[in-house]
């Protein structure tokens, strides 16, 4: 990384990305700075990753060339105006905040700041996040670059609109939750057919790895790998025909709509 870092807010997410970031050797712990609330929380990260760490986020943004601003939404308007002093139009400030618009952080900080807002997701913590960037109205191609080499060390990144986010929320920022969802329903139905809690929970578990692995790595469609398990009158399509019956495919499509005016309507809040 050239320059400095600033991890304003370095909880769950913040930390996540800290540990990726220093982990791939992309950023050494010297050249990352990480503020939070509370002083126990700053000892803790500096000692677990020997990176300066503490409550003095003003300092922070001032000696730092990237801001990434990593607080729950609720929160960030008051980082932004202990920080708005600081700031200036050299730096590049991404945030995580999710359903924070660009333009609510440019309008809390002075001049034309570059803003990059990225939607990113829980599995961030195993370095396989799915992440989409998204340019507020002074964020310039290297900006983006920067956000993208940040996220692309702990997942994929796609650049996107912002009007997009609501839908990148619903759908991959809240996903990981559909599949756990999915995980639980199908390790029930092992006990149910008499398996143990540990055994189901392996074989489910193994086996999600091991689909999503081939949609990712083989390039295949969904339908093509679903259609090459499915063999006639087997048992694949005695299970497909009962989640076609209980409209499996429909709840999916209306969850993930839902989940999109819920965000539209948390942003607009
Ligand atoms: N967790 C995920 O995987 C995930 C996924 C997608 C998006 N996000 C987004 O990432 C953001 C953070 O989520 P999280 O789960 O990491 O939350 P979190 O664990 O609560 O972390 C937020 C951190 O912000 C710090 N903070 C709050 N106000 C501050 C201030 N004024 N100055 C400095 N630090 C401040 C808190 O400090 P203290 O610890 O001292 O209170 C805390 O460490 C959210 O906006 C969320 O939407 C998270």
């Amino acid at each position: 990384m050239d320059g400095t870092l600033a991890i304003l807010g370095a909880g769950r997410m913040g930390e996540a990305l800290l540990s990726g970031l220093l982990r791939s050797g992309w950023a050494r712990p010297d050249a990352v700075r990480c503020t939070v609330r509370s002083p126990e929380r700053a000892r803790l990260l500096a000692e677990a990753f020997g990176v300066r760490a503490d409550t003095d986020s003003p300092s922070a943004a001032a000696e730092s060339d990237v801001l990434l601003i990593a607080t729950k939404p609720q929160n960030i308007r008051a980082l932004l105006d202990q920080i708005a002093p600081k700031v200036h139009a050299a730096q590049t400030v991404i945030s995580v905040a999710a359903g924070v618009p660009t333009g609510v952080i440019e309008a809390a900080l002075p001049g034309d700041i570059p803003v990059v807002r990225v939607m990113s997701n829980v599995p961030v913590q195993v370095d396989e996040a799915m992440s989409a960037v998204a340019p507020g109205r002074h964020a310039g191609a290297v900006h983006i670059a920067t956000a993208e080499a940040i996220f692309g060390h702990v997942g994929r990144v796609v650049q996107l609109a912002e009007e997009h986010l609501d839908a990148v929320t619903a759908l991959s920022g809240s996903g990981p939750a559909y599949f756990f969802l999915l995980a639980e329903a199908m390790i029930d139905a092992g006990i149910l057919l008499g398996l143990s809690r540990d055994v189901s929970s392996e074989l489910v578990i193994q086996t999600m790895v091991g689909s999503a692995k081939m949609l990712r790595d083989t390039g295949r469609h969904p339908v093509e790998l679903r259609e090459s398990v499915t063999s006639p009158g087997g048992t694949t399509i005695a299970a497909i025909r009962v989640l076609e019956q209980e409209r499996v495919r429909a709840a999916f499509l209306n969850a993930i709509e839902a989940a999109k005016r819920r965000s539209e309507e948390l942003g607009g809040a």
